[in-house]
This record gives structure tokens, sequence and C-alpha cells, in this order.
């Protein structure tokens, strides 16, 4: 098939020395999510990555199924950071979506608190991180990412109006080996300067389209308005209420309405 990935190919064409150094691959998987976490807890190396060219039971957050056909991009990265790092990988994991989504298509896109990529107001691109944490120590953590990359979003009602590819924006195809070889690169570099004590915080605040927007938060059984005024360093959401207080919104907690207007 035009586009399609290949384990050498990736393999081959890697310069990192962390993330993807070791690669599994499937040609349709239920979960890349779910078997990272299987190899995790079996010890794999950090950096390595299941790649699938298809999930048949793709997750999202909170619970949602996440679509993953053919012409879409799906994988996950094991990584083993400490507690104090964990928070900062959804600001890597999406960053380095917009990085590479610039670098390979040019295309310049949004990041809609806590980490959905957004091209021209819709959702392009969803990102499951997944850990397991015990006391202090965090056992292992699973940034999953998923892209609508050569999709005609039409053929998908169950994903329209609120979705769009990088092909339906771009006007023609894009290379999945290209596209997944850059976001490794990116997310290597953003994470070894985590480790690093350089700050992605900032960067990722500067790339989100929600904050001065109005949101209409669900969480639990309290549903309000108010606006995003700003974002934490621990990646939570502060939300300024009709009455004044101030919300601090933790990502995974919430469901969020962004006004488009
Ligand atoms: C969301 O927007 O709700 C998050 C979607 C995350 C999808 C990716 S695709 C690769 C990895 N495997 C999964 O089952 N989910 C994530």
């Amino acid at each position: 098939m035009k586009h399609s990935l290949s384990p050498e190919a990736i393999a081959q064409n890697l310069a990192t020395r962390l993330i993807g150094q070791r690669i599994i691959y499937y040609p349709s998987v239920t979960s890349t999510n779910e078997l990272a976490k299987v190899e995790a807890r079996r010890g794999a190396v950090e950096g390595t990555v299941i790649v699938a060219e298809e999930q048949t039971a793709g997750k999202g957050r909170l619970k949602r199924a996440w679509l993953s056909p053919r012409g879409s991009l799906a994988f996950s990265v094991i990584l083993y950071p400490s507690l104090e790092h964990l928070p900062s990988l959804i600001m890597v994991a999406s960053l380095a979506v917009a990085h590479g989504i610039k670098a390979v298509t040019g295309l310049e896109s949004g990041v809609k608190w806590p980490n959905d990529v957004l091209l021209n107001g819709k959702k392009v691109c969803g990102i499951l991180v997944e850990s397991e944490v015990r006391g202090e120590a965090v056992d292992y953590a699973v940034i999953g990412i998923g892209i609508n990359v050569n999709l005609r979003v039409s053929d998908f009602p169950e994903i329209l109006p609120a979705a769009t590819s990088l092909s339906q924006e771009l006007g023609g195809e894009v290379s999945l080996l290209g596209l997944v070889i850059r976001l490794l690169v990116e997310i290597e570099r953003l994470y070894l300067d985590l480790l690093g004590e350089g700050s992605i915080y900032e960067a990722w605040r500067d790339s989100l389209v929600t904050l001065g927007r109005e949101v209409y938060v669900v969480s639990g059984k309290a549903k309000y308005s108010g606006i995003a005024e700003s974002v934490a360093r621990d990646g939570s959401l502060l939300v300024r209420r009709s009455d004044g207080s101030l919300s601090q919104i933790v990502a995974g907690d919430v469901t969020l309405h962004h006004q488009t207007k």
C-alpha cells in the first residue's frame, strides 16, 4: 500500500539514541497502548516503540474509543520517568506532534488543553498517556499518539464534524514513514530536554489554543462555564468562573466543551 510503514525503514532512518531503540511493528493490533503496557511490565527497554498500521480497539481518553483505520498513524512509546517528570509527558507529546506536523507538512497546528492537536479548529491528533505509579515510584509510562494522516474524514461519520486529517488539510497524501520518524526524533529531543531540566512548560503553554477562551467544564456532577485563564506547571488548567473564583482542573478529570467563537 502506498505510504505504508516498514519497521526496517523506521529503524534504518532513525537517528535517535533512546526513542526507537526497539521497534515492535504490527500490521493490525487491538491497541498499541495496551501492548506497550504489557511490554513495559515485562521490563522493555526505555524508548521501545509499538507501532501499527491499524488498531481494532484503539483507546481514547475518558474511556472513549479511538478510530484507527489504515491511513492513520498509531504508536506508543514506553518511558520510565521519575514522578516529578510524569505530568510533563503530555507536554512532550503534544509539542512533539505540533513540531512534527509543521516539519513534515508545513501546517501550523495548535494544542487544545490538555493534549489534543488541532488544525483549523478540528482535531487531527489524540494523545493518551497512561502510567503505573507505586508510591513515589513510576513503574512505567506509555505515551500513545494517534494521528489522522491519510484519511477522508467524511468516510467516518462517527468522527465528523470535529475531526480533520493531514491529507485533507494539505490536499495531498503524507508519508507515514517520514512522519513517524520525525515524531520520534521530536519526542526524544523534548524528553531529553525535560530530563536535563530544560523547561518545556512555557513552549507548551504558548502552543495552547484554549487560553483566554470560554470553556464549559463537566467534572463529576459539577457543570460550569468560565474563562480558561492559565495553566500551572503540572499541566492543570485554571478556569475563572463567573463568580470570580478560580477552579483548578487536572487533565483527565473533566470534559471541556470549547466555544469555537
Ligand atoms: C484521545 O484523544 O482521546 C486520545 C486518543 C489516543 C489514541 C492513541 S492511538 C495510539 C495509542 N493506542 C491507543 O489505543 N490509544 C493511543
